[in-house]
């Protein structure tokens, strides 16, 4: 299978560790949704969106890259990091994955280190995460999407 994982991290490069620990398993391409130039995503098998929560939500580059590029019907998961809880984070994609009739094979989200606000002035929540444990796990997750 080939995957593209197109993600956004700007913080503390959370959620780009856990692309990367997915994208470790093989058959993936990593997109940087800061950096990409175009994009063609026909080519592959299944979509990986990937992004921090930053105000209850995934970054809004992230819906308006879905919306304009995710191909319809390609089967999709959704990737997210966070300091407390990812909620809602993911709602907005996943109505764009209903508006273009992409299945949703899953969803995987874990803690990540955060400076945001308040807690800056404690060094942070949640030092040294995604811990190594968050990583395998980030991994076998993907390694399972492979098998459905
Ligand atoms: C501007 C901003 C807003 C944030 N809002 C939330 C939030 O609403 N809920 C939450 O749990 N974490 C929030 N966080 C923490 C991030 O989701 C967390 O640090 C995430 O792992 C950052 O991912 P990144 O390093 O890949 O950018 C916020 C961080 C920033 C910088």
């Amino acid at each position: 299978m080939k995957t593209a994982i197109c993600y956004f991290s700007y913080h503390h490069g959370n959620t780009k560790k856990v692309a990367e620990a997915m994208a470790s398993a093989g058959g993936v391409d990593l997109i940087d949704l800061r950096t990409r130039q175009t994009v063609q995503l026909d080519e592959y098998d299944c979509v990986g969106l990937a992004s921090g929560i930053y105000g209850f939500g995934v970054h809004k580059a992230v819906v308006d890259f879905a919306r304009q590029y995710l191909p319809a019907g390609k089967p999709v998961f959704f990737v997210c990091t966070f300091a407390g809880a990812k909620g809602n984070g993911t709602k907005a994609l996943r109505e764009i994955a209903v508006e273009k009739g992409c299945p949703v094979l899953g969803e995987f989200g874990c803690r990540g280190f955060n400076t945001f606000g308040p807690f800056k002035l404690f060094g942070g929540s949640g030092k040294g995460l995604p811990s190594e444990a968050d990583l395998q796990r980030a991994k076998a997750f993907y390694e399972g999407l492979l098998q459905k």
